[in-house]
């Protein structure tokens, strides 16, 4: 086992992006990358083990189930690149079935600190395993692994827990395009992807009982407060979740309760809201497994195979690039 970090200060792009995003005219934004500092990762760590949010369990199962048949159709010898790698407990599977024929190099990408460093804890137990984790942004960690690739080896990039679909869907064949760029022909990616499923199903995988991810949304409002010394008033702010049928997303808001305004002095910045104005935090975009073949074939890739959870729609590709 052998553990190491790369990391970096995001930092100091978080003021002038929230000032780009809430100065739209129009819809306002704030990047969904923002989610995931300490507090916003614990959360999501707590949203995967609801009742409603049933998609990292789907994946998860999926990812035990067929660790070997997906290890089995690699060409070896091979590393492995995680994108977002968040707590890394989903990808123990494939990792111990790829050490048990092979000494396996395992990157994880990921933005968040506290996330890297719970993956690394998970993870390192296992044998004949060396963990090298990079504080980055996805391409950008990807292409620094593909720095590290040795003659002959190939790489696997695990895009799991349907990341994708917080992308649209121009977007998302673009970034498949993009990663397509770093691999090598034969290379692969195991692709999570979230399918369509009932409108009352996806609501309440995003707007739980507890509360939970209305927390999780709301902290992005805290951590400007935090991070930017701003005085957003959290209890005049609530959640939303929206099923956008032409997009076949749902969309996650901020709804201001009444008219106000804010003052976010880190980003030199004084925001006006509307009573009942939003503010888009995320998208989450749903897919047909036929979609998902049609995206590969757009990106360079061929789907060399495809499971689909039995309990939540949910699908595992494997992606080989051509
Ligand atoms: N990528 C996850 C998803 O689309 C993130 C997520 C889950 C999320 N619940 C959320 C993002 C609520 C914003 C709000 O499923």
């Amino acid at each position: 086992m052998l553990v190491h970090a790369i990391t970096s200060d995001l930092n100091y792009e978080f003021a002038s992006d929230v000032r780009a995003g809430l100065t739209r005219t129009g819809q306002k934004e704030l990047p969904s990358k923002y989610f995931y500092d300490d507090v916003g990762s614990t959360l999501f760590e707590v949203i995967s083990h609801l009742p409603e949010y049933g998609l990292t369990r789907a994946d998860e199962r999926l990812l035990r189930r067929h660790a070997s048949e997906i290890v089995e159709r690699l060409a070896m010898p091979v590393a492995v690149a995680e994108l977002g790698s968040g707590s890394g407990k989903k990808s123990r599977w494939v990792l111990e079935a790829l050490c048990r024929k092979q000494r396996t190099f395992y990157y994880p990408v990921e933005i968040s600190r506290s996330a890297l460093a719970m993956c690394e804890r998970e993870l390192r137990d296992i044998d004949s395993i060396s963990i090298l984790g990079f504080e980055r942004e996805y391409l950008d960690g990807l292409l620094e692994v593909a720095a590290h690739r040795k003659y002959g080896q190939h790489l696997l990039v695990l895009f799991l827990g349907s990341t994708i679909g917080n992308f649209d869907r121009a977007a998302g064949v673009r970034f498949l395009i993009e990663v397509r760029r770093i691999l090598e022909p034969g290379d692969s990616l195991l692709l999570g992807t979230d399918l369509e499923k009932p409108s009352a199903q996806v609501l309440a995988a995003y707007d739980d009982e507890l509360g939970v991810t209305a927390a999780f949304n709301l902290n992005l409002l805290a951590r400007v407060n935090r991070e930017l010394d701003a005085d957003f008033d959290l209890g005049q702010f609530s959640h939303m979740a929206r099923i956008n049928p032409g997009a076949r997303s749902v969309e996650m808001h901020l709804r201001s309760r009444r008219r106000q305004r804010v003052n976010i002095p880190g980003a030199d910045l004084q925001v006006e809201f509307l009573e009942g104005e939003t503010i888009w935090t995320e998208s989450s975009h749903k897919y047909s497994t036929e979609e998902i073949f049609e995206m590969a074939r757009n990106a360079g890739f061929r789907c060399a195979a495809q499971w689909i959870d039995e309990e939540w729609p949910f699908a595992e590709n494997l992606l080989i690039a051509e």
